[in-house]
């Protein structure tokens, strides 16, 4: 009898046991497949919000093209030579001279102006009255074992449409107001400003603050009539945001007076308006 009980309580546990282990295994796979789903279900989270992103980004784009078309479209605003909004102070407005101030009050005048007197040195092509004085700046920079290299310098009324073109496409036309010129307000179309890199041109634009090159122009551009036109904290006055890569000839006796003075802008330093449009 006891035996039959053993024998009976044996089969009883074995069985149950397998009973267990078969719902344990049911419950794994189960809890297996719920995470494969769930898994599934978050990849397709993030392809719809990718695909979302992606739509609102070339949403942006095409809007950024609209505007962009239309101010070039419509120069108005830069085309018609207009002294009361194109160059408010009717002084320092000559783009073949050095102290030509140019910004978002000021526009080149007339809007087609190209100088005459292009040359181009060291990868620069600059009006003959800067030409020199970079000439030797470009050397004596190479000579203190701080040579730059020149990514960009004298740019046409049609070169900046589509530079600034370009920077709204990337950044939209607000956004790129803040930094880049619309045709007809560049003081690079006066050919006396060069934007440099280091030697190698790999650190240009925000990189060139953080080179020995910049420290380099810091101490010994003025020498030459080279100022950085736009320093960080002067927006509001310049109408852009810092530019440590954008030098600008002015001639050194105004170059060195300003660094004398410690005034960081022409338009503080002639005291002309400046600022946004
Ligand atoms: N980046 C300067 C403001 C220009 O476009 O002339
Ligand atoms: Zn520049």
């Amino acid at each position: 009898m006891l035996v039959i009980v053993v024998v009976l309580s044996a089969g009883a546990f074995l069985l149950t046991s397998w009973l267990v282990s078969a719902k344990e295994a049911e419950i794994a796979e189960t809890q297996t497949q719920n995470a494969a789903t769930l898994a599934e279900l978050d990849q397709e989270i993030e392809e719809i919000k990718a695909r979302k992103a992606e739509e609102e980004r070339l949403r942006k784009l095409e809007e950024a093209k609209k505007t962009a078309a239309a101010v070039i479209a419509n120069p108005q605003k830069s085309s018609t030579i207009d002294a009361s909004t194109c160059n408010v102070s009717g002084t320092h407005n000559d783009p073949s001279q050095i102290d030509v101030l140019v910004n978002k009050k000021h526009c080149v005048q007339p809007l087609s102006y190209a100088p005459t007197d292009l040359v181009t040195a060291y990868g620069a092509t600059l009006s003959a009255k800067a030409i020199t004085q970079f000439k030797k700046m470009y050397e004596a920079a190479q000579a203190a074992g701080q040579g730059f290299s020149v990514t960009s310098s004298y740019r046409s009324y049609s070169t900046q449409v589509s530079t600034y073109n370009y920077w709204v496409g990337v950044s939209g036309a607000a956004g790129a107001d803040t930094y880049s010129a619309r045709p007809g307000y560049s003081e690079h179309q006066t050919g006396f400003v060069i934007d440099v890199a280091n030697a190698s041109g790999s650190c240009a634009l925000d990189c060139f603050g953080t080179t020995s090159q910049y420290q380099w122009m810091q101490k010994n551009a003025a020498k030459y009539g080279f100022i950085q036109r736009y320093y960080k904290g002067y927006d509001d006055i310049t109408g852009y945001t810092a530019e440590e890569w954008h030098y600008r000839y002015v001639g050194a006796d105004v170059a060195q007076d300003m660094k004398t003075k410690g005034v960081k802008t022409l338009e503080q330093y002639w005291g002309l308006p400046g600022g946004k449009y």
